[in-house]
């Protein structure tokens, strides 16, 4: 059996990966391997339902770049995780750049939330509601929302309109480094406490997992963090796990290495009840978004540019199968 086989045979939900809409549509040997349900159950667009994809000109909605993912996930039955609604990245320059009070801003987010969640109403497993809310600083991080309102205010906000927008998604808060458990974990879970303090919904977490190689937290760290969350009654996952080099070409022990950072990531989600699932930011280091970002970095994922299992591929399946 392979990933998604063995992670639903412990207990979780899925294993899944992101969809790189170029690859999917212009290589073969992706679009199988990201076909494959017995190694992914889920798949989550990356770029398709963003903001820019979806409503790059204010009050026209497209949607052929998320559908992409939407149409996978139904055709393969696999669990489709929605991502992201409100973010400050890839944002169109009309909202980052507009004049707003609270009232015209809400306007906007209602617009798009409830357009956008509408088109895919009853197919989202979960919802990425508010992605990257809190610098790394572990400030909030200062955005065209948070100075529009001022505040934290349009936190539960972007939540209640996302539970009316479609009631069977679960919404997540979505972001990355809280695995390090430091300040900006302890900003994630006052942002989780605030939302439910306003009476307004929030179901899960997303620890990203964009992790270094010889820099992962340990297992039981891991798992620490992560119940730091399900204490307050939401689910947990990681959402977009990668792990790279920090200099390439890396030695062999560093991809032994990679390997014990993966089996850390997926044994704490198996040691922490209501973690539901991992997801891979990728399937091959064919395709990154890592290069482009950090020069030189990278062979964050599990299968190298020639579609080979990699040692972290080994050490998933044992970590899982061991469960
Ligand atoms: O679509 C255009 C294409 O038309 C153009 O020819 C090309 C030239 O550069 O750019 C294409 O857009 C790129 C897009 O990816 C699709 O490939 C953007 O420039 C590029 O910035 C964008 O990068 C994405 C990045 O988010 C943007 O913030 C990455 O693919 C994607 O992996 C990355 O994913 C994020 C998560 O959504 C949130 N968490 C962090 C994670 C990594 O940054």
């Amino acid at each position: 059996a392979v990933l998604n086989d063995l992670a639903v045979r412990a207990g979780l939900k899925y294993f899944g990966a992101a969809l790189g809409e170029g690859a999917f549509q212009s290589d073969s040997t992706y679009a199988s391997l990201l076909r494959d349900t017995a190694e992914f159950g889920q798949v989550v667009p990356e770029n398709g339902m963003k903001w820019e994809s979806t409503e790059r000109t204010q009050g026209v909605f497209t949607y052929g770049s998320g559908d992409v993912s939407a149409k996978q996930a139904q055709q393969s039955g696999q669990v489709l995780r929605c991502h992201a609604l409100v973010w400050h990245s890839q944002l169109p320059n009309w909202v980052s750049g507009g004049t707003w009070t609270v009232e015209t801003l809400t306007a906007v987010m209602e617009s798009h939330i409830s357009n956008v969640m509408g088109h895919y109403k009853g197919q989202c497993y979960a919802w990425d509601v508010v992605n990257e809310a809190v610098g790394d600083d572990g400030n909030w991080r200062s955005t065209v929302f948070l100075d529009t309102f001022n505040g934290t205010g349009y936190l539960p906000v972007a939540f209640n309109l996302a539970r009316a927008a479609d009631p069977s998604a679960k919404l997540y808060y979505n972001d990355y480094n809280l695995e390090y458990n430091g300040d900006k974990t302890d900003r994630a879970v006052e942002l989780v406490k605030l939302v439910q303090a306003a009476g307004a919904p929030i179901d899960g977490v997303g620890f990203q997992g964009h992790l270094l190689v010889a820099g992962t937290p340990s297992r039981s760290n891991l798992a620490a963090a992560l119940q730091r969350f399900t204490a307050l009654g939401v689910e947990v996952a990681f959402t977009e796990l990668d792990i790279r080099h920090t200099s390439l070409p890396a030695p062999a022990s560093a991809y032994a290495t990679q390997g014990d950072d993966y089996a850390n990531v997926v044994g704490a989600c198996l040691d922490t009840p209501n973690c539901v699932g991992v997801t891979v930011w990728g399937v091959t280091d064919k395709y990154s978004w890592i290069p482009g970002t950090f020069e030189g970095q990278g062979d964050a994922l599990l299968y190298d540019a020639n579609f080979t299992r990699k040692a972290a591929w080994t050490s998933v399946s044992s970590v899982l199968a061991a469960s």
